[in-house]
Protein backbone atom coordinates (compact mmCIF):
# COMPACT_ATOMS: atom_id res chain seq x y z
CA UNK A 1 0.00 0.00 0.00
CA UNK A 2 0.97 3.49 -1.20
CA UNK A 3 2.24 5.60 2.61
CA UNK A 4 -0.71 8.49 2.87
CA UNK A 5 0.89 11.35 3.49
CA UNK A 6 -1.53 14.16 6.13
CA UNK A 7 -1.38 17.52 4.95
CA UNK A 8 -4.99 18.67 7.12
CA UNK A 9 -3.30 19.63 10.77
CA UNK A 10 -5.72 22.31 10.64
CA UNK A 11 -8.67 19.80 11.00
CA UNK A 12 -7.23 17.92 13.59
CA UNK A 13 -3.73 16.13 14.49
CA UNK A 14 -2.10 12.44 15.46
CA UNK A 15 -2.36 12.19 19.08
CA UNK A 16 1.55 11.78 20.32
CA UNK A 17 2.31 8.39 21.57
CA UNK A 18 3.41 10.27 25.07
CA UNK A 19 0.23 11.26 25.52
CA UNK A 20 -1.53 8.01 24.45
CA UNK A 21 0.78 6.11 27.21
CA UNK A 22 -0.22 9.07 29.84
CA UNK A 23 -3.60 8.56 29.49
CA UNK A 24 -4.04 4.71 29.16
CA UNK A 25 -3.62 4.70 32.97
CA UNK A 26 -6.52 7.00 33.59
CA UNK A 27 -8.56 4.76 31.50
CA UNK A 28 -7.72 1.07 32.98
CA UNK A 29 -6.84 1.10 37.09
CA UNK A 30 -7.24 4.72 38.09
CA UNK A 31 -10.71 5.63 37.14
CA UNK A 32 -11.69 7.27 39.87
CA UNK A 33 -14.48 10.22 40.29
CA UNK A 34 -12.37 13.46 40.81
CA UNK A 35 -14.81 14.60 43.02
CA UNK A 36 -14.95 11.64 45.22
CA UNK A 37 -13.24 12.01 48.65
CA UNK A 38 -11.29 8.47 48.81
CA UNK A 39 -8.17 7.89 47.04
CA UNK A 40 -9.00 6.65 43.57
CA UNK A 41 -10.92 10.43 43.72
CA UNK A 42 -7.89 12.01 45.02
CA UNK A 43 -5.64 10.06 42.24
CA UNK A 44 -8.10 11.96 39.62
CA UNK A 45 -8.22 15.00 41.71
CA UNK A 46 -4.29 15.04 41.11
CA UNK A 47 -4.62 14.27 38.03
CA UNK A 48 -6.85 16.82 37.17
CA UNK A 49 -5.41 19.62 38.91
CA UNK A 50 -1.52 18.69 37.54
CA UNK A 51 -3.67 19.12 33.87
CA UNK A 52 -4.52 22.60 34.56
CA UNK A 53 -0.89 23.88 35.86
CA UNK A 54 0.10 22.36 32.80
CA UNK A 55 -2.65 24.07 30.33
CA UNK A 56 -1.70 27.49 32.52
CA UNK A 57 1.88 26.98 32.16
CA UNK A 58 1.23 26.53 28.46
CA UNK A 59 -0.25 30.17 27.93
CA UNK A 60 1.41 32.12 30.34
CA UNK A 61 -1.97 32.13 33.13
CA UNK A 62 -2.61 30.83 36.62
CA UNK A 63 -4.48 27.55 36.71
CA UNK A 64 -7.60 29.45 38.95
CA UNK A 65 -7.91 30.85 35.47
CA UNK A 66 -8.58 27.40 33.70
CA UNK A 67 -12.35 26.31 32.99
CA UNK A 68 -11.78 22.83 31.84
CA UNK A 69 -14.17 22.35 28.27
CA UNK A 70 -15.09 19.58 25.79
CA UNK A 71 -12.86 21.36 23.45
CA UNK A 72 -13.14 25.00 20.97
CA UNK A 73 -16.76 25.22 20.39
CA UNK A 74 -17.80 24.56 24.03
CA UNK A 75 -14.91 27.14 25.23
CA UNK A 76 -16.32 29.19 22.59
CA UNK A 77 -19.88 29.29 23.51
CA UNK A 78 -19.00 29.61 27.34
CA UNK A 79 -17.15 32.58 26.93
CA UNK A 80 -19.90 34.41 24.59
CA UNK A 81 -22.94 33.34 26.35
CA UNK A 82 -21.35 33.68 29.57
CA UNK A 83 -20.22 37.33 28.70
CA UNK A 84 -23.84 38.24 27.66
CA UNK A 85 -25.75 36.42 30.47
CA UNK A 86 -23.29 37.55 33.37
CA UNK A 87 -24.69 41.53 33.16
CA UNK A 88 -21.03 42.73 34.02
CA UNK A 89 -21.82 46.40 32.97
CA UNK A 90 -25.25 47.36 30.84
CA UNK A 91 -25.81 46.59 27.08
CA UNK A 92 -26.40 43.86 24.67
CA UNK A 93 -23.45 44.73 22.07
CA UNK A 94 -20.86 42.32 20.59
CA UNK A 95 -18.28 42.83 18.15
CA UNK A 96 -16.94 40.24 15.97
CA UNK A 97 -15.29 39.43 12.69
CA UNK A 98 -16.77 37.73 9.62
CA UNK A 99 -14.37 35.46 9.32
CA UNK A 100 -14.73 33.32 12.49
CA UNK A 101 -14.68 29.65 12.90
CA UNK A 102 -18.43 28.46 13.06
CA UNK A 103 -18.24 27.61 16.28
CA UNK A 104 -18.01 31.71 17.02
CA UNK A 105 -19.90 32.98 13.82
CA UNK A 106 -23.29 30.47 14.77
CA UNK A 107 -23.02 31.55 18.69
CA UNK A 108 -23.08 35.17 17.60
CA UNK A 109 -25.78 34.46 15.61
CA UNK A 110 -27.55 32.82 18.33
CA UNK A 111 -26.99 35.40 20.30
CA UNK A 112 -28.42 37.71 17.67
CA UNK A 113 -31.99 35.31 18.30
CA UNK A 114 -31.56 35.78 22.03
CA UNK A 115 -31.88 39.55 21.86
CA UNK A 116 -27.76 40.48 21.79
CA UNK A 117 -26.54 43.30 18.54
CA UNK A 118 -23.73 41.51 16.95
CA UNK A 119 -21.23 43.54 14.56
CA UNK A 120 -19.64 41.42 11.75
CA UNK A 121 -16.77 43.14 11.33
CA UNK A 122 -14.80 43.17 7.83
CA UNK A 123 -11.37 42.05 6.77
CA UNK A 124 -8.80 43.57 4.13
CA UNK A 125 -7.53 41.58 1.31
CA UNK A 126 -5.01 39.62 3.33
CA UNK A 127 -7.16 38.83 5.87
CA UNK A 128 -6.73 41.04 9.29
CA UNK A 129 -8.76 43.21 10.81
CA UNK A 130 -7.87 46.89 11.07
CA UNK A 131 -7.78 47.90 14.57
CA UNK A 132 -9.59 50.94 13.50
CA UNK A 133 -12.43 49.40 12.55
CA UNK A 134 -12.65 47.78 15.55
CA UNK A 135 -12.70 51.48 17.67
CA UNK A 136 -15.24 52.88 15.45
CA UNK A 137 -17.61 50.11 16.66
CA UNK A 138 -17.36 50.39 19.73
CA UNK A 139 -20.48 51.69 21.31
CA UNK A 140 -21.97 52.68 24.80
CA UNK A 141 -23.45 49.59 25.16
CA UNK A 142 -20.49 47.51 23.80
CA UNK A 143 -19.75 44.44 26.46
CA UNK A 144 -17.22 41.64 24.64
CA UNK A 145 -15.20 41.93 21.67
CA UNK A 146 -14.68 38.41 19.66
CA UNK A 147 -11.59 38.03 17.32
CA UNK A 148 -9.68 34.81 16.81
CA UNK A 149 -6.21 34.56 16.87
CA UNK A 150 -5.30 32.86 13.85
CA UNK A 151 -7.83 31.74 10.91
CA UNK A 152 -8.53 27.58 10.48
CA UNK A 153 -8.79 28.61 6.85
CA UNK A 154 -5.49 30.71 6.09
CA UNK A 155 -3.94 30.81 9.04
CA UNK A 156 -3.56 34.20 9.56
CA UNK A 157 -2.68 36.11 12.65
CA UNK A 158 -4.79 39.14 14.01
CA UNK A 159 -3.73 41.97 15.85
CA UNK A 160 -4.70 40.49 18.97
CA UNK A 161 -2.57 42.83 20.93
CA UNK A 162 -3.80 46.08 19.34
CA UNK A 163 -7.10 45.07 19.94
CA UNK A 164 -6.45 44.23 23.71
CA UNK A 165 -5.67 47.70 24.02
CA UNK A 166 -8.67 48.66 22.61
CA UNK A 167 -10.47 46.93 24.79
CA UNK A 168 -8.60 47.54 27.80
CA UNK A 169 -9.33 51.28 27.72
CA UNK A 170 -12.70 51.35 27.59
CA UNK A 171 -13.63 48.32 29.58
CA UNK A 172 -15.07 46.36 27.54
CA UNK A 173 -13.77 42.07 27.68
CA UNK A 174 -12.08 41.00 24.69
CA UNK A 175 -12.30 37.00 23.74
CA UNK A 176 -10.31 35.20 21.30
CA UNK A 177 -10.69 31.95 19.67
CA UNK A 178 -6.62 30.30 20.02
CA UNK A 179 -7.65 27.33 19.26
CA UNK A 180 -5.39 27.06 15.72
CA UNK A 181 -2.50 28.94 17.42
CA UNK A 182 -1.85 27.26 20.76
CA UNK A 183 0.55 24.68 20.40
CA UNK A 184 2.05 25.95 16.93
CA UNK A 185 3.36 29.60 18.24
CA UNK A 186 4.04 31.33 21.41
CA UNK A 187 1.06 32.16 23.40
CA UNK A 188 0.86 34.08 26.30
CA UNK A 189 -2.81 35.31 27.54
CA UNK A 190 -0.52 38.37 29.43
CA UNK A 191 0.94 39.84 26.83
CA UNK A 192 -2.21 39.05 23.91
CA UNK A 193 -4.03 41.31 26.59
CA UNK A 194 -7.16 39.20 26.24
CA UNK A 195 -9.57 38.70 29.31
CA UNK A 196 -10.68 34.60 28.09
CA UNK A 197 -9.04 32.67 25.22
CA UNK A 198 -10.26 29.31 23.87
CA UNK A 199 -7.71 26.20 23.29
CA UNK A 200 -9.06 22.12 22.20
CA UNK A 201 -6.23 19.41 22.77
CA UNK A 202 -6.79 17.60 19.56
CA UNK A 203 -5.04 20.63 17.43
CA UNK A 204 -2.08 20.27 18.84
CA UNK A 205 -1.60 16.32 19.53
CA UNK A 206 -3.83 15.50 22.44
CA UNK A 207 -6.98 13.76 22.61
CA UNK A 208 -10.04 14.92 21.12
CA UNK A 209 -13.08 16.32 23.71
CA UNK A 210 -10.69 18.49 25.82
CA UNK A 211 -10.24 21.69 25.95
CA UNK A 212 -10.40 24.77 28.15
CA UNK A 213 -11.59 28.18 28.58
CA UNK A 214 -8.97 31.11 30.12
CA UNK A 215 -10.96 33.16 32.18
CA UNK A 216 -8.89 36.07 33.58
CA UNK A 217 -9.15 36.42 37.50
CA UNK A 218 -12.02 38.54 38.71
CA UNK A 219 -14.23 37.71 34.88
CA UNK A 220 -17.41 36.88 35.98
CA UNK A 221 -19.48 34.35 33.63
CA UNK A 222 -22.70 32.66 33.45
CA UNK A 223 -21.75 29.03 33.35
CA UNK A 224 -23.32 27.30 30.17
CA UNK A 225 -23.97 23.95 31.94
CA UNK A 226 -25.57 24.08 35.31
CA UNK A 227 -25.41 21.30 37.77
CA UNK A 228 -22.22 19.95 40.49
CA UNK A 229 -20.12 22.61 41.56
CA UNK A 230 -17.31 21.07 39.56
CA UNK A 231 -14.53 23.45 38.05
CA UNK A 232 -15.54 26.16 40.62
CA UNK A 233 -18.74 26.42 39.80
CA UNK A 234 -18.03 26.89 36.42
CA UNK A 235 -19.04 23.99 34.39
CA UNK A 236 -20.73 21.29 35.90
CA UNK A 237 -20.08 17.50 35.05
CA UNK A 238 -18.19 14.59 36.05
CA UNK A 239 -14.29 15.49 34.49
CA UNK A 240 -13.06 13.15 31.54
CA UNK A 241 -9.87 12.78 33.96
CA UNK A 242 -8.23 10.59 30.76
CA UNK A 243 -8.71 13.16 28.33
CA UNK A 244 -7.41 16.09 30.59
CA UNK A 245 -4.47 13.79 31.19
CA UNK A 246 -4.04 13.85 27.40
CA UNK A 247 -4.49 17.45 26.97
CA UNK A 248 -1.98 18.00 29.75
CA UNK A 249 0.63 15.53 28.56
CA UNK A 250 -0.10 17.85 24.75
CA UNK A 251 0.50 20.50 26.51
CA UNK A 252 4.07 19.98 28.24
CA UNK A 253 5.14 18.64 24.86
CA UNK A 254 4.14 21.41 22.93
CA UNK A 255 5.73 24.21 25.54
CA UNK A 256 8.89 21.78 24.93
CA UNK A 257 9.14 21.79 21.47
CA UNK A 258 8.43 25.43 20.61
CA UNK A 259 10.01 27.57 19.28
CA UNK A 260 12.58 24.61 17.30
CA UNK A 261 9.14 22.97 16.30
CA UNK A 262 7.67 26.44 14.48
CA UNK A 263 10.99 27.31 12.65
CA UNK A 264 11.49 23.42 11.44
CA UNK A 265 8.19 23.14 10.39
CA UNK A 266 8.14 26.94 8.86
CA UNK A 267 10.75 25.78 6.33
CA UNK A 268 8.55 22.89 5.36
CA UNK A 269 5.45 24.70 4.68
CA UNK A 270 8.03 27.35 2.34
CA UNK A 271 9.31 24.29 1.11
CA UNK A 272 6.18 22.51 0.02
CA UNK A 273 4.77 25.95 -1.29
CA UNK A 274 8.33 26.68 -3.50
CA UNK A 275 8.16 23.53 -5.38
CA UNK A 276 4.19 23.70 -6.00
CA UNK A 277 4.47 27.30 -7.13
CA UNK A 278 7.81 25.89 -9.55
CA UNK A 279 6.00 22.91 -10.88
CA UNK A 280 2.96 24.53 -12.08
CA UNK A 281 1.96 28.30 -13.39
CA UNK A 282 -1.03 30.13 -12.15
CA UNK A 283 -0.92 29.73 -8.09
CA UNK A 284 -0.96 31.91 -5.19
CA UNK A 285 -1.10 32.37 -1.94
CA UNK A 286 -4.25 33.38 -0.24
CA UNK A 287 -3.70 35.78 3.13
CA UNK A 288 -1.06 37.50 4.30
CA UNK A 289 2.54 35.33 4.62
CA UNK A 290 3.80 38.04 7.10
CA UNK A 291 1.34 37.30 9.76
CA UNK A 292 0.72 33.61 9.41
CA UNK A 293 0.88 30.43 11.37
CA UNK A 294 3.88 28.39 10.04
CA UNK A 295 1.73 24.93 9.73
CA UNK A 296 0.03 26.14 7.01
CA UNK A 297 -0.78 27.51 3.43
CA UNK A 298 -3.76 28.11 1.85
CA UNK A 299 -3.04 28.11 -1.85
CA UNK A 300 -5.42 29.28 -4.90
CA UNK A 301 -4.78 27.37 -8.24
CA UNK A 302 -6.19 28.86 -11.51
CA UNK A 303 -9.14 26.25 -13.27
CA UNK A 304 -8.80 23.82 -11.14
CA UNK A 305 -11.93 22.32 -9.05
CA UNK A 306 -10.93 22.05 -5.22
CA UNK A 307 -13.43 19.50 -3.98
CA UNK A 308 -12.16 17.71 -6.80
CA UNK A 309 -8.31 17.84 -6.38
CA UNK A 310 -9.56 17.19 -2.32
CA UNK A 311 -10.51 13.72 -4.19
CA UNK A 312 -7.99 13.39 -6.78
CA UNK A 313 -5.41 14.03 -4.20
CA UNK A 314 -6.87 11.31 -1.71
CA UNK A 315 -7.04 8.66 -4.24
CA UNK A 316 -3.05 9.50 -4.68
CA UNK A 317 -2.09 9.19 -1.08
CA UNK A 318 -2.21 13.13 -0.04
CA UNK A 319 -4.78 14.33 2.52
CA UNK A 320 -5.91 18.07 2.40
CA UNK A 321 -8.91 19.92 2.63
CA UNK A 322 -10.81 23.41 0.29
CA UNK A 323 -11.01 26.52 2.09
CA UNK A 324 -14.73 25.93 1.77
CA UNK A 325 -17.01 24.09 4.02
CA UNK A 326 -19.06 21.20 3.10
CA UNK A 327 -22.65 22.14 4.56
CA UNK A 328 -25.93 19.89 4.21
CA UNK A 329 -24.16 18.18 0.46
CA UNK A 330 -24.18 21.85 -0.67
CA UNK A 331 -20.86 23.07 -1.82
CA UNK A 332 -21.22 26.78 0.22
CA UNK A 333 -17.87 28.86 -0.97
CA UNK A 334 -15.41 29.69 1.91
CA UNK A 335 -16.91 32.40 4.25
CA UNK A 336 -13.60 33.07 5.23
CA UNK A 337 -11.91 33.59 1.69
CA UNK A 338 -15.30 35.53 0.36
CA UNK A 339 -14.47 37.49 3.31
CA UNK A 340 -11.10 38.74 1.81
CA UNK A 341 -12.79 39.95 -1.52
CA UNK A 342 -11.47 36.61 -3.45
CA UNK A 343 -13.70 36.28 -6.70
CA UNK A 344 -15.88 32.94 -6.14
CA UNK A 345 -13.83 31.19 -8.60
CA UNK A 346 -10.49 31.64 -6.52
CA UNK A 347 -12.02 30.69 -3.94
CA UNK A 348 -13.18 27.45 -5.14
CA UNK A 349 -9.67 26.58 -6.57
CA UNK A 350 -8.23 27.11 -2.72
CA UNK A 351 -6.48 24.17 -1.39
CA UNK A 352 -5.54 24.03 2.31
CA UNK A 353 -2.05 22.60 3.30
CA UNK A 354 -1.53 21.65 7.15
CA UNK A 355 1.38 20.31 8.30
CA UNK A 356 2.65 19.32 11.73
CA UNK A 357 5.76 18.40 13.82
CA UNK A 358 5.16 15.10 12.85
CA UNK A 359 5.63 16.09 8.77
CA UNK A 360 8.85 15.17 7.37
CA UNK A 361 11.08 16.50 4.54
CA UNK A 362 10.82 13.57 2.23
CA UNK A 363 6.68 13.25 2.89
CA UNK A 364 6.66 17.34 1.79
CA UNK A 365 8.61 16.41 -1.16
CA UNK A 366 6.60 13.71 -2.13
CA UNK A 367 3.39 15.71 -1.36
CA UNK A 368 4.67 18.44 -3.43
CA UNK A 369 5.41 15.80 -6.75
CA UNK A 370 1.53 14.34 -5.83
CA UNK A 371 0.40 18.17 -6.42
CA UNK A 372 1.73 19.45 -9.21
CA UNK A 373 1.23 16.03 -11.12
CA UNK A 374 -2.58 16.34 -9.87
CA UNK A 375 -2.94 19.98 -10.63
CA UNK A 376 -1.52 19.44 -14.30
CA UNK A 377 -3.66 16.00 -15.08
CA UNK A 378 -7.06 17.72 -13.62
CA UNK A 379 -6.64 20.80 -15.84
CA UNK A 380 -5.80 18.73 -19.08
CA UNK A 381 -9.03 16.74 -18.35
CA UNK A 382 -10.57 20.46 -17.70
CA UNK A 383 -9.82 21.90 -21.14
CA UNK A 384 -10.61 18.79 -22.77
CA UNK A 385 -13.78 18.27 -21.44
C1 LIG B 1 -10.62 28.36 15.05
C2 LIG B 1 -11.39 27.21 15.58
N1 LIG B 1 -12.26 27.40 16.58
C3 LIG B 1 -12.99 26.40 17.11
C4 LIG B 1 -12.88 25.13 16.64
C5 LIG B 1 -13.69 24.04 17.26
O1 LIG B 1 -12.89 23.27 18.13
P1 LIG B 1 -13.35 21.80 18.57
O2 LIG B 1 -13.19 20.93 17.38
O3 LIG B 1 -12.39 21.45 19.68
O4 LIG B 1 -14.76 21.90 19.07
C6 LIG B 1 -12.01 24.85 15.58
C7 LIG B 1 -11.91 23.49 15.01
O5 LIG B 1 -11.79 23.30 13.81
C8 LIG B 1 -11.24 25.92 15.04
O6 LIG B 1 -10.37 25.73 14.04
Amino acid sequence: MKPRIYLDNSATTRIDDEVLDAMLPYLRERFGNASSIHAFGQEARAAVEDARQAVADLVGAEPRELVFTSGGTESDNMALWGVLRSGYRPGNHIITSRIEHPAVLATCKALEEAGAEVTFLPVDSSGRVDPERVTAAVNERTILITIMHANNETGVIQPIEEIGRIARERGILLHTDAVQSVGKIPVHVGRLGVDLLSLSGHKFHGPKGAGALFVRSGVKLKPLLTGGSHERRRRAGTENVAALVGLSAASQLAQRRLPAMTSRVAVLRDRLQERIRNGIPGVRINGSVEHRLPIVTNMAFDALEGEAAVIALDLAGVAVSTGSACSSGSLEPSHVLMGMGLRAEVVQGSLRFSLSHHSAAEEIDGAAQIVVDTVTRLRGLARRG
